[in-house]
């Protein structure tokens, strides 16, 4: 198998695109477990293109579609793409408005998905990258549930990061609505970077409306990840 870490250096990263961070890690672990050879695999919100190359590196006659809403992202993908000798194809756009009429058997979602109010605050997010998520960061990740029907073939899965930072139940919820089949695949609790600590009152304030959970441990905050698959839409 090759590894998150050995992924990491055969790319390249800029401060105007995502830096790969423990949810893309968790994201391309689910994915390469799940993901069937001779597969159309969707890489949603591909930011360096870390999660679509880890899947090529990993799995036989796999097709790779990436898109994102930021220019810097796509042109990185495509760059890193072509220093590895991988092809994809790499279109620029809001959600799946560049897959109008296309079908996937996987898609990996990794759009923004952490409320905004932390996003701003936060060492993973610049202005540069978008995160027009809402206060309780679920604006995109619903819009995805419910529009990847039409994208999805009829055996297909939707892949998504639940993120402590955004309100975790209203993703479950909707996902439930849309799809008979919801499993969380994996948990993993994390520490909030400590130079986030100094917003404590901020962050028990969005905590109190619930926009976001988190939990303390050792005078530190607690956040966790979970990756969810759904499948089986429902009529
Ligand atoms: C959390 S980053 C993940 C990037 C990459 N998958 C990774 O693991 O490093 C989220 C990505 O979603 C993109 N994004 C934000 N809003 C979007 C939208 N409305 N449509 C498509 N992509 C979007 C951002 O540009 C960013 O690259």
């Amino acid at each position: 198998m090759v590894s998150f870490d050995e992924v990491m250096n055969i790319i390249s990263v800029n401060k105007k695109v995502f830096t790969p961070n423990l949810t893309s890690k968790l994201s391309f672990e689910i994915a390469i477990k799940k993901i069937k050879n001779n597969s159309k695999v969707l890489d949603l919100g591909c930011g360096s293109g870390i999660i679509a190359i880890g899947v090529l590196k990993n799995k036989k006659n796999v097709k790779l579609y990436c898109s994102d809403s930021s220019d810097y992202a796509c042109r990185l993908t495509e760059r890193n793409f072509k220093n590895n000798i991988l092809t994809a194809e790499i279109k620029k756009g809001n959600l799946f408005s560049p897959w109008r009429n296309k079908k996937f058997d996987y898609i990996i979602n990794d759009v923004s998905g952490i409320s905004r109010l932390i996003a701003k605050k936060s060492p993973w997010f610049n202005s540069f990258v978008p995160c027009q998520t809402g206060n309780d960061g679920t604006k995109l990740t619903l819009r995805i549930i419910n529009q990847c029907k039409k994208f999805l073939s009829s055996n297909g899965t939707l892949q998504l990061p639940l993120i402590s930072l955004s309100n975790k139940n209203r993703i479950i919820d909707e996902a439930k609505k849309n799809f008979e089949k919801v499993k969380i695949q994996s948990t993993n609790d994390w520490f909030l970077p400590k130079n986030m600590e100094k917003y404590n009152m901020y962050l028990d304030k969005i905590k109190s409306k619930g926009y976001i959970d988190f939990s303390r441990k050792f005078d530190r905050i607690v956040c966790n990840t979970s990756i969810l698959t759904c499948t089986k839409i429902k009529k």
